[in-house]
């Protein structure tokens, strides 16, 4: 959760979400470009979803023990996503790419990772090294974003630049013996890879014995049914899910190789290897009837044709709206995905948007922000849900095109 630090006047509670608006406590209808930052995806107050989470509530909230909802949907991961042979749950994104890079480091016995400058792996210790750095280190040096983590920690996270594979591969090539796993967003926050690049890590991997580890957190079930994995084609050892996967509900998930996931069978403790996995909420029945009802719809054909259908339109619509304004801009995403970088270079990674004037960004997102458009202005990520429609699309471009016309006149 977060408020955003909207000023005094703008902040708003909100009351209720329905498809794709959120309501505040003063009435106030927004088109919501939040999405509960990406975890509701078919859109708010979802029926069938709301139905299955009202009957499982009505049967058992939590046993922390395997329950047919969670069975079910474990079966059903292990058929949808291409590297999972096993699945184990937790509870959010942040706790699934904790646990992958743990596997990782048990599965390896090394504790150096490899992660991309300005990727977020959710709020744990490595995933804040170089996140949103202001300095421009030498890479492969990294240094936390977030006070109150250890210097080891930065210590053992080798920070490279996404799309560059020369670079990407020098550092593993050098650091070979210490490295347990790269870690990436195969869609890196809204950067798209570049042709080969994630092909080529994955070849760059094999070679030096390291373990790949996608973080699918954003990308699972919204790329494709199968997650980047099947969307570029190139299947990690181990693979991160959360947020999407849970129709708004609290989910996590590492999907991936049998023989890593099985570190940490209970039956290994007390063998070096074992890897202590534990999750109170991970797993719960209402979150996995909530998640079954939300993969059904997903499966429905057509699904995946409105979901890029509806981000091409979003990206499309801000493209001209700047462009009419002679607004140097590259408007980011894939699939129902979009960031909007005000600068008039490429953007392929942190140093390309780092250039973006990031101060008409925030004006622009305020601007959206105050003409009911729901979104973070301090970051430019924007997420369509399957309840959004071509005419909240316009609207918002609408909206987008006189907030920056004001902002330039
Ligand atoms: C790529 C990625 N990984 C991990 C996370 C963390 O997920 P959660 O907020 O569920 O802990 C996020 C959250 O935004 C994310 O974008």
């Amino acid at each position: 959760m977060g408020e955003y630090n909207l000023p005094k006047g703008l902040s708003a509670v909100l009351s209720h979400g329905k498809g794709s608006k959120v309501y505040d406590t003063s009435g106030r209808e927004f088109i919501d470009l939040t999405m509960g930052w990406g975890s509701v995806l078919l859109g708010h107050a979802h029926e069938r979803v709301a139905a299955a989470v009202k009957r499982q509530a009505a049967l058992g909230s939590n046993f922390a023990y395997v329950s047919r909802p969670a069975l079910e949907l474990a079966e059903e991961l292990v058929r949808a996503i291409p590297c999972a042979e096993k699945v184990r749950f937790c509870a959010s994104g942040t706790e699934a790419t904790m646990y992958a890079v743990r596997f990782a480091r048990a599965f390896k016995g090394r504790d150096k990772i490899v992660k991309f400058e300005g990727a977020y792996h959710g709020a744990n210790d490595f995933g804040t090294i170089s996140l949103f750095p202001q300095r421009l280190l030498d890479f492969p040096a990294g240094e936390p974003t977030s006070a109150g983590i250890p210097r080891s920690v930065s210590e053992n996270v080798l920070i490279a630049p996404y799309n560059d594979l020369d670079t990407a591969g020098r550092i593993i090539r050098e650091h070979t013996s210490e490295i347990a796993a790269v870690i990436v967003e195969p869609l890196h926050r809204c950067t798209t890879p570049l042709p080969g690049f994630l092909e080529g890590l994955w070849r760059i991997t094999r070679e030096e014995d390291v373990l790949l580890v996608f973080d699918e957190v954003i990308t699972g079930f919204r790329l494709a049914y199968g997650g980047a994995q099947e969307y570029y084609g190139v299947v990690p050892d181990l693979a991160a899910f959360g947020k999407g996967l849970g129709g708004g509900h609290p989910v996590g998930a590492v999907a991936g190789r049998a023989d890593i996931l099985d570190l940490c069978d209970e039956a290994r403790l007390g063998q070096d290897r074992y890897v202590w996995f534990a999750s109170s909420l991970g797993g719960n029945p209402v979150t996995a009837a909530a998640a079954l009802a939300t993969l059904k719809e997903l499966r429905e054909p057509g699904v995946y044709e409105r979901f890029f259908a509806a981000g091409e339109r979003l990206r499309d619509g801000l493209r001209t709206a700047t462009a009419e304004l002679g607004i140097p801009a590259q408007v980011l995403g894939d699939g129902p995905l979009c960031a909007v970088s005000l600068t008039g270079q490429q953007v392929v990674d942190y140093r390309s948007a780092f250039q973006a004037d990031s101060a008409k960004g925030q004006a622009l997102g305020l601007g959206l922000f105050e003409n009911g458009v729901f979104l973070n202005p301090m970051s430019t990520k924007l997420y369509l849900s399957l309840a959004h429609t071509d005419e909240d699309i316009d609207r918002v471009c609408s909206i987008a095109s006189k907030v920056l016309t004001e902002i330039e006149s």
